[in-house]
């Protein structure tokens, strides 16, 4: 866990990437850094991700009440502080509304393709958590069953929700979900899709458990586990246990 100024610093730093790169307009969006077990530093409501200062950030219990800072704080903080709740592991959640991932949430479809390997390796699949009004526990229980296993969520209709050991490790998923939902709408335009195959897919998982950049103590399933908003089903029925998951698994909880 980083220190309260370095964090501050960083959630700056991360909230005008989130905005220069157009992952967030006008207010949207939010970041929070865990400072401790039982304070939350996280981004004030309604104001753009591309312009705050250090002194904007509120400190929030784990009940969510303000406990310094002079704003209102995010009107997610629950969504933020169940994710803190479930997973020991994280310290950093990015929530952004990135426009080719957020489409994909918008037409219905997850990201559960295994359709390029570093995707598979770093964050499994990304599912599809059903439509919740945003900033009411509605929204919480739609992604209470995805968040112990994924480190990345598609919100219905609404955005994407990633998280990390770290800020900026949450951020950077956040970029890996926007580049692949960019890769899988170029397959969509070109109306053919090649996934990897089992015995491709049973590599990268044990390549997973050597590689440096996936960082993750969930066991990061290669399908969507909870179904589409959209019915319920998943559309791929490819769920490969990780050789390390059952490790892994009872790490996250
Ligand atoms: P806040 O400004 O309250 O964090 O809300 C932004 C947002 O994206 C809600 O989904």
């Amino acid at each position: 866990m980083s220190s309260e100024r370095h964090s501050r610093q960083q959630i700056v730093r991360f909230g005008k990437m989130l905005h220069s790169r157009g992952y967030v307009a006008a207010t949207d969006g939010n970041l929070s850094v865990r400072l401790d077990k039982r304070h939350i530093l996280a981004t004030p409501t309604a104001m753009s991700k591309g312009a705050l200062r250090p002194s904007d950030m509120v400190i929030v219990d784990f009940e969510g009440r303000r406990v310094s800072g002079r704003h209102n704080v995010s009107s997610e903080i629950a969504m933020h502080l169940l994710i803190y709740k479930l997973r020991p592991d994280v310290n950093g959640v990015v929530h952004a509304h990135p426009p080719t991932a957020t489409g994909f949430a918008a037409a219905g479809i997850a990201l559960d393709q295994p359709l390029v390997c570093e995707v598979v390796i770093g964050l499994g699949s990304i599912p599809l958590a059903k439509y919740g009004t945003p900033g009411t526990p509605e929204l919480c229980e739609t992604l209470k069953p995805l968040i112990s296993e994924y480190d990345a969520i598609l919100m219905s209709n609404h955005g994407v929700v990633t998280y990390a050991d770290t800020l900026e490790h949450a951020h950077m998923k956040m970029e890996t979900v926007e580049h692949f939902a960019q890769i899988a709408l170029v397959t969509h335009l070109l109306g053919r899709q090649q996934p990897l195959d089992d015995e491709a897919l049973r590599k990268l998982l044990v390549a997973r458990s050597k590689y440096e950049g996936s960082h993750s103590a969930a066991p990061l399933p290669l399908a969507d586990c909870y179904g589409s908003a959209n019915g319920g089903q998943s559309r791929s029925s490819r769920r490969l246990a990780s050789p390390d998951s059952a490790k892994t698994r009872s790490h996250s909880r």
